[in-house]
């Protein structure tokens, strides 16, 4: 398929800084629902400026990390555990952003930085794979100066269910898929810590969609439409299954 192509499959209104990418960099380098998509829709509810350090947690292949300083002139440090730096460094030199974005390897509770570092955090696609520990924003947190934003955006159920899986999706799912948790859930479990002070929480609307027309171009893509994700979210029809965004500020003083 060529790429005006999948252009074409991937247009999307929603996401007009997301549209200036190529459409195949990001098919070929994507690792969830569309990272450009999700990035674009997270920055929406944050203050993100020129020269600000920001952590891209969870990176995957850092298109997120090249999106984010090419659009607001942010310094990033893109940490992730699967995917290689010097894969990332390649897409980095690539992209014209040596040293405007820094790969590099490390475990989500193994962070080398140092406390109030960053301006912002962000992490897409990634924050439910260590994030659901009650004590891990502890952790994490204290690398955000104080007043700083930290933000989140990954698939999400619309509410938490007593019992897991949504009756109507037994036949796909997955146990991991138990981290998907509801926005809701997203703000009591951080507020509860007195952390942060939570400020947008909340279901992306027709996040739902996104994913699906995602899933489906990528399905195209490698030749085989109809994978089981898409047939999962079609079957779903936006009845719980979605995008969750939510951000807060680190609470304390600020200096
Ligand atoms: C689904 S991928 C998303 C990657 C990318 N943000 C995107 O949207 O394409 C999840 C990423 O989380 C990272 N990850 C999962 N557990 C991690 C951990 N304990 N420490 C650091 N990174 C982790 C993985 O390396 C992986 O690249």
């Amino acid at each position: 398929m060529d790429e005006s192509a999948l252009a074409e499959l991937l247009r999307n209104e929603r996401y007009p800084r997301a549209a200036g990418y190529s459409a195949r960099w990001v098919v070929e380098g994507g690792m969830g629902p569309h990272p450009l998509w999700q990035a674009e829709a997270l920055s929406e509810c944050l203050v993100l400026e020129p020269g600000m350090r920001v952590l891209d947690m969870g990176c995957g292949s850092a298109l997120s990390s090249v999106f984010l300083a090419k659009e607001f002139g942010v310094e990033v440090w893109a940490v992730d555990l699967w995917v290689k730096p010097e894969e990332n460094f390649r897409r980095v030199v690539e992209a014209e952003l040596e040293g405007r974005v820094h790969p590099l390897s490390a475990e989500a509770h193994a962070l080398p930085f140092t406390e109030g570092f960053f301006d912002a955090a962000v992490s897409i696609g990634a924050y439910h794979y260590f994030g659901t520990d009650d004590l891990y924003l502890g952790y994490y947190s204290r690398f955000v100066k104080h007043g700083g934003q930290i933000g989140i955006i990954q698939p999400g159920l619309a509410e938490e269910y007593e019992t897991l899986p949504p009756p109507h999706l037994t036949s796909y799912w997955k146990w991991d898929f138990c981290a998907w948790h509801s926005a809701a859930w997203w703000r009591r479990h951080w507020e509860k810590t007195g952390l942060v002070t939570v400020e947008v929480a909340e279901r992306l609307p027709e996040g739902w969609r996104d994913w699906l027309q995602w899933n489906e171009a990528c399905d195209l893509y490698v030749g085989m439409p109809g994978q089981e994700e898409a047939r999962m979210l079609h079957a779903d029809g936006g009845r719980t299954l979605g995008l969750c965004r939510v951000v807060a500020r680190r609470n304390g003083k600020v200096v």
